[in-house]
């Protein structure tokens, strides 16, 4: 890997090289790179803007949560939606990219006396959630996955403990959506003392989970996502409406005041 090319505080953009592209489904990636600058100051729920090839196509840079951490290497989860992931999938082991990172806030695990986590996720949505349940487990906290998809295909549990799976057509575990799942489960996870909830999916889920844990007083963190540019407060192409205190709604900049949310702050 070459020398850093920018530091701005932790944040640094540097240019890494691809170690392993392993592909885990029909179009799912995880794809590993060597990046040591990145990987000392990630955090759970933090991410990276990757600039997925030297040519102007496409032209942004593309954003990735940080699927796990070893060592000097970070793991990204890719799911292929466009040209921009499609490429990065492709890439080469040995070629390299350019990562911005790492970026955002983090979710939320040290204000919070819980001692059992529930990590809500949908689809690609399991991405950051490998990082958070390591994280977590090095804590001694006692971590469930409750993990949703439209079918058995969608759902992706890679290196993941004690899961439990729904999916909307009922092909595998609990037929329904995972916040019907949850209010299903929650009865008997409950006895295990206080709990945090925190979530990455689509923003229907994200919207249902909000309204579940806000009617019952759960602490809740949810990681949402936007259309990024340059992932660091200056195009704004980033904004999302979100609740303030008194009741009002202003205005945040994904990219730096997120992407994680408490759950009462997100507009439903
Ligand atoms: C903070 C953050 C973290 C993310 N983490 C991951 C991750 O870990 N793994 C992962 O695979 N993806 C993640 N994403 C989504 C990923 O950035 C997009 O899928 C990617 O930018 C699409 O690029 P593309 O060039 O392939 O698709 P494009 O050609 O840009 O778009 C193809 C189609 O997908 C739609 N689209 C683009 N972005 C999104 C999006 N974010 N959600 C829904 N639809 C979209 C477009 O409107 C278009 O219809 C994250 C996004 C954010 C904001
Ligand atoms: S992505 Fe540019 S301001 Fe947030």
């Amino acid at each position: 890997m070459s020398p850093v090319m920018l530091e701005i505080n932790s944040i640094v953009d540097v240019r890494a090289t691809i170690v392993q592209t392993r592909r885990i489904s029909s179009d799912v990636s995880i794809i590993t790179l060597n990046c040591p600058s990145v990987a000392a100051t990630a955090k759970p729920g933090s991410f990276v803007n990757v600039k997925v090839n030297t040519s102007t196509q496409p032209l942004l840079r593309r954003p990735f949560s940080i699927h796990n951490v070893q060592g000097n290497l970070i793991e990204i989860m890719v799911k292929t939606i466009g040209c921009g992931t499609a490429l990065f999938c492709d890439t080469q082991e040995g070629s390299t990219v350019m990562v911005l990172g790492p970026l955002g806030n983090c979710f939320n695990i040290i204000d919070h006396d819980f001692n059992t986590a529930i990590l809500v996720s949908g689809g690609i949505g399991t991405a950051p959630m490998l990082f958070l349940e390591r994280t977590l487990a090095a804590q001694g906290k006692k971590v469930i996955n409750l993990i949703g998809g439209r079918t058995k295909e969608d759902l992706l549990a890679q290196n993941l403990s004690d899961c439990r799976f729904s999916t909307d057509d009922g092909s595998m575990g609990f037929k329904g959506t995972v916040v019907d799942m949850l209010r299903n489960e929650l009865p008997d996870i409950e006895h295990d003392g206080t709990l945090k909830i925190f979530a990455c999916g689509p923003n229907p889920m994200l919207k249902a989970l909000a309204k579940f844990c806000n009617e019952r007083h759960i602490a809740c963190d949810l990681s949402l996502e936007s259309v990024m540019g340059c992932g660091i407060g200056i195009c704004y192409g980033c904004s999302v409406e979100i609740n303030t205190p008194d009741g009002g709604i202003r205005t945040i900049l994904l990219c730096r005041e997120g992407p994680v949310i408490d759950a009462k702050l997100l507009v439903v």
